[in-house]
């Protein structure tokens, strides 16, 4: 076995060194959802499991689609399939997925509901999903990163609340007016799994893990702080207090100039920027405190040509200069050509 020479090669997963802080001269990548849809390979075990649902729940086959985009294009980390509204499954509340219409969920809407599903609370629901973890892990090259995640309290509440995605939160919005009590109480159900969730994903082998707040940026400032950041930071502090090391990105989408109170707040290791952040400022007030991933727009990748192109470069001049995991905004779409996902990695690797 030869050694690398010091501060030359390293063992260490580039996306692993860049949430350490490290500026590296060609930045790791990864894209949010790069398990999914626009891959036929992911269509076909789709179809084999029978739903969205049966996949996540079945090692054999979430591991396989969790490696078929590093199998293919070489991403520098693979992001476990599964999905943020496992948790309130394990909850006790029922979920399915309306094809073609999204997450349906029995909504809790007042306390007597709460008490019921607390009936049915099983945390053991999600051993599937720990398995999933230990595969991939036993099978992922040793450059590539692994990533796990829970959603974000706020993002799951609206998800609880409403039994469905709404365009304004406004569900959720309405009970936390009405009774922040039993909205707290939701909250607190959530950040209690969430913690026991990352915690178990961290011992079966991820080597980070991403908190997603996608409704983050419905909430006004006073409410960002109670309902966003102050869950999170539980949950930031209840996986330090089992794996002091463990690296958190956090990615309250759509926050902004929120962003730095967001850092400040809940100790998260690295953010995730989404795609219409003013760039200047991200670099300046956020990327100057730690690693940012992201922010290249979904819509951009799907549509290719010189405006990816550009798109590309604006990203690396702004954020090539520091720590840097490249990534798109929000997730990737399903109609997006594989042909502009090979484009992007050309781009971005040189
Ligand atoms: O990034 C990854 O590839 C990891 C796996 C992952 C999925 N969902 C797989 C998925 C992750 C991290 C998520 C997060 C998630 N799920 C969020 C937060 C991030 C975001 O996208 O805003 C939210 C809000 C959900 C809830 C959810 N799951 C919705 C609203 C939908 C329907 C929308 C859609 O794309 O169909 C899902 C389904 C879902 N989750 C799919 C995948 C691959 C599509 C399922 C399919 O039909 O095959």
């Amino acid at each position: 076995m030869s050694h690398p020479a010091p501060g030359t090669i390293s063992a260490e997963p580039l996306f692993l060194r860049a949430l350490a802080g490290e500026k590296l001269p060609v930045p790791p990548i990864w894209l949010m959802r790069q398990a999914g849809r626009y891959l036929p390979e992911y269509r076909e075990l789709r179809a084999k499991a029978g739903s969205f649902l049966a996949l996540c729940y079945n090692p054999e086959l979430a591991a396989e689609v969790t490696l078929q985009p590093i199998r293919r294009f070489g991403f520098d980390a693979a992001i476990l399939f599964s999905d943020i509204l496992v948790v309130p499954q394990a909850l006790g509340q029922k979920l399915w997925f309306a094809e073609g219409e999204g997450p349906r969920l029995e909504p809790v809407a007042d306390a007597a509901r709460l008490a019921e599903i607390d009936q049915l609370a099983d945390g053991a629901k999600l051993d599937p999903i720990l398995e999933t973890v230990r595969r991939v892990r036993g099978a992922l090259p040793r450059e590539t990163g692994f990533i796990g995640f829970c959603g974000a309290p706020w993002t799951v509440a609206t998800y609880m609340v409403a039994g469905r995605g709404t365009p304004d939160q406004g569900p959720a919005k309405a009970l936390f007016a009405k009774d922040p009590e039993l909205f707290q109480a939701i909250i607190d159900r959530i950040v209690t799994a969430s913690v026991s969730y990352l915690n178990a994903q961290i011992a079966a082998g991820v080597d980070a893990v991403q908190i997603f707040d996608s409704w983050a940026g419905a909430l006004g400032p006073e409410d960002f702080r109670r309902w966003c950041v102050a869950p999170t930071s539980r949950i930031v502090e209840g996986v330090r207090a089992v794996h002091p090391h463990a690296r958190i990105i956090g990615f309250p989408r759509g926050a902004g100039r929120l962003i730095p109170d967001y850092v400040a707040g809940t100790g998260v290791d690295a953010v995730g920027l989404e795609s219409d952040i003013n760039r200047d400022f991200a670099r300046d007030a956020i990327q100057s405190k730690l690693p940012v991933q992201g922010n290249l727009d979904p819509l951009v990748l799907r549509a290719g040509g010189p405006e990816l192109e550009k798109e590309i470069a604006a990203i690396l001049s702004a954020f090539g200069g520091g720590p840097f995991v490249f990534n798109l905004g929000h997730g990737i779409l399903p109609d997006t050509p594989i042909a502009h996902v090979e484009r992007l990695l050309k781009a971005v690797r040189g």
